[in-house]
C-alpha cells in the first residue's frame, strides 16, 4: 500500500481496530479512526502518529446517521479523500438464547448490521466521486458459522455479510473492492463481558488480523480479495 493512503477505520480505539491502525500507520497511512470512547481513541491516534502515520479522532457512534455523516465529512476534508473502510466497530453477545434481553438483540443488530451499512454507504457515496475504494470488513466467522448463544450475535454478522455482498453487487462496476474476513477468535477485549470458558493464549492476536487487513488493502489493483478465512490453529479446516 502506498503511503498517504486515506484509510477510515471505524471500533479503532481497542482491539482489531487498534492493531489496524497501528500496523497501517507504520505503512505511512492518513487514518481517520472512530469509536465512541474519545480519550481512548486520541490515545490511538497519538500512537500512531509517533509510528509514522497521520491520524485523526472522530468520536462517532456508528449507529447514529448524523454521527457518520459528520465523521466522513471531517476524513475528507483532512485528506481530500478516502481510500478504503474498514469497520470494526461491533459488539458481542454470546450467551444463551433464553437469556438474551430485546436489548441484547437491538444492540447487536444496530451496530453490527445497521451501522455496517450506515458507514459504509457513507463513504461508498466518497468513493464512487473517486471511482474506487477498499471495504474490509471481519465479520467473523460468526458471518459464516454459528455457536451454541449466538443467536443474536450470528444474526447480526449474518446481517452484515448480506448487506456487504449486496453492496458489492451495486458498486462492483464503479471500482468498489469489498473483502469479508472471516476471523475465528482473536485476543481481545471483546471477549471480556462475555462469560464462557475461554483458551485466549489459543486464540489469534490481534495484529494476526491487522495484517490480513493489510493483505487485503495492499492486493495489486486489477485483484480484489474476495474472502480470507483466518482460524487459530486448533480449527483447521472446520
Ligand atoms: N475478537 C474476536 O474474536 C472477533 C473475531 C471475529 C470478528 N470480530 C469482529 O471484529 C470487530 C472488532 O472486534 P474486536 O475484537 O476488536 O472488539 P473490541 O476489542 O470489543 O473493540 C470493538 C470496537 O468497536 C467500537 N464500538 C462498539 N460499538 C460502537 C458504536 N456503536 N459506534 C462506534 N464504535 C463502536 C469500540 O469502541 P467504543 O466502545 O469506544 O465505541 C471498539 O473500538 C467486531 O465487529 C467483532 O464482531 C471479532
Amino acid at each position: 500500500m502506498g503511503t498517504g493512503m486515506s484509510i477510515l477505520i471505524t471500533g479503532a480505539s481497542r482491539g482489531i481496530g487498534r492493531a489496524t491502525a497501528l500496523k497501517l500507520a507504520e505503512r505511512g497511512a492518513s487514518l481517520t479512526l472512530a469509536a465512541r470512547g474519545y480519550p481512548d481513541l486520541a490515545a490511538v491516534a497519538e500512537e500512531a502518529r509517533q509510528r509514522g502515520g497521520q491520524a485523526i479522532a472522530v468520536p462517532t457512534d456508528v449507529t447514529q446517521p448524523a454521527q457518520v455523516a459528520d465523521l466522513v465529512s471531517e476524513a475528507v476534508a483532512s485528506y481530500g479523500k478516502i481510500d478504503a473502510l474498514v469497520n470494526c466497530a461491533g459488539v458481542g453477545v454470546i450467551r444463551p438464547t433464553l437469556e438474551l434481553t430485546e436489548d441484547d438483540i437491538d444492540q447487536t443488530y444496530a451496530v453490527n448490521t445497521k451501522g455496517v451499512i450506515l458507514v459504509t454507504r457513507a463513504v461508498a457515496a466518497e468513493m464512487l466521486k473517486n471511482k474506487g475504494g477498499r471495504v474490509i470488513t471481519p465479520v467473523g466467522t460468526m458471518g459464516r458459522f454459528v455457536m451454541r448463544g449466538s443467536a443474536a450475535y450470528s444474526a447480526s454478522k449474518w446481517g452484515a455479510v448480506g448487506a456487504l455482498k449486496a453492496m458489492a453487487t451495486e458498486w462492483q462496476r464503479q471500482g468498489i473492492q469489498f473483502t469479508l474476513l472471516y476471523l475465528g477468535g482473536v485476543d481481545t477485549p471483546f471477549w471480556d463481558a462475555i462469560d464462557m470458558k475461554l483458551q485466549r493464549d489459543k486464540m489469534l492476536r490481534a495484529e494476526d488480523a491487522a495484517d490480513a487487513v493489510l493483505y487485503a488493502i495492499s492486493s495489486p489493483a486489477g485483484s480484489v480479495v474476495n474472502e480470507i478465512l483466518l482460524q487459530p490453529e486448533s480449527h483447521q479446516l472446520i
